[in-house]
């Protein structure tokens, strides 16, 4: 019984050991259109998919002339092909960052808010190192800047490889 067991105990090292590819793609976004890299890649990194649930890209594309203290309204055309394309490749997992609660609003009384990726549990654990005093930093400028740390976030690169916090 003890060797079998030991058995099993060398084989999950030997896993653990060599490269998981099943993991490989947790910080590599593959998913591209070219209306939405040219139309929400123009203002700020065009963030992946991926990392929203398809509820709260909804609400992203609903509200687009209200969009985070700016106003990022398209034609209907390129906006629905843009929907349909976020919500094809919205996150399903614990990655992905769920729709603000209207429950939430109303307690608060507050002007509808809408969802971040920066806001979500994982983002925020992910993220939980990074200094406030880099965040400030006039070449940050808020974690909304993804590509101030990720150099290859236009390319849908988040791995470890590509990364340099400024310091
Ligand atoms: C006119 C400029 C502009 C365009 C175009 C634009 N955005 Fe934004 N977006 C902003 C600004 C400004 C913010 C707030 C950034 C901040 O908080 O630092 C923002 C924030 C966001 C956020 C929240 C980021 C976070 O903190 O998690 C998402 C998601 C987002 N935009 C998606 C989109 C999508 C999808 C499109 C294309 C349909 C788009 N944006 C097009 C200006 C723009
Ligand atoms: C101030 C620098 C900074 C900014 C801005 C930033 N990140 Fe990060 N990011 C990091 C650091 C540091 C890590 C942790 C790397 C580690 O410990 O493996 C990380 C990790 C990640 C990972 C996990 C990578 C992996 O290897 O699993 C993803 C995905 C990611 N960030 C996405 C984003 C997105 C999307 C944005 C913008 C909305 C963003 N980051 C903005 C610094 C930053």
């Amino acid at each position: 019984m003890f060797g079998r067991l030991c058995v099993h105990a060398s084989a999950l090292f030997a896993l653990a050991l060599a490269p998981l590819p099943s993991f490989a793609g947790s910080s590599r976004f593959a998913a591209d259109h070219p209306a939405w890299r040219a139309e929400c890649g123009s203002c700020h990194t065009a963030y992946p998919p991926a990392l929203m649930s398809a509820p709260a890209w909804r609400q992203v594309i609903g509200a687009l002339d209200r969009h985070y203290g700016t106003d990022a309204s398209l034609d209907a055309g390129t906006g629905a092909a843009i929907a349909a394309f976020l919500e094809r490749n919205a996150g399903v997992g614990r990655k992905a960052a769920q729709p603000y609660a209207t429950g939430v609003l109303r307690r608060t009384g507050g002007t509808p808010s809408l969802p971040r990726i920066t806001e979500s549990a994982w983002f925020t654990r992910e993220h939980d190192e990074v200094p406030a005093a880099t965040i400030a930093r006039p070449d940050v400028r808020g974690f909304a800047n993804c590509g101030a740390c990720h150099t290859a976030a236009d390319r849908g690169d988040f791995s470890e490889r590509a990364l340099r916090v400024p310091r």
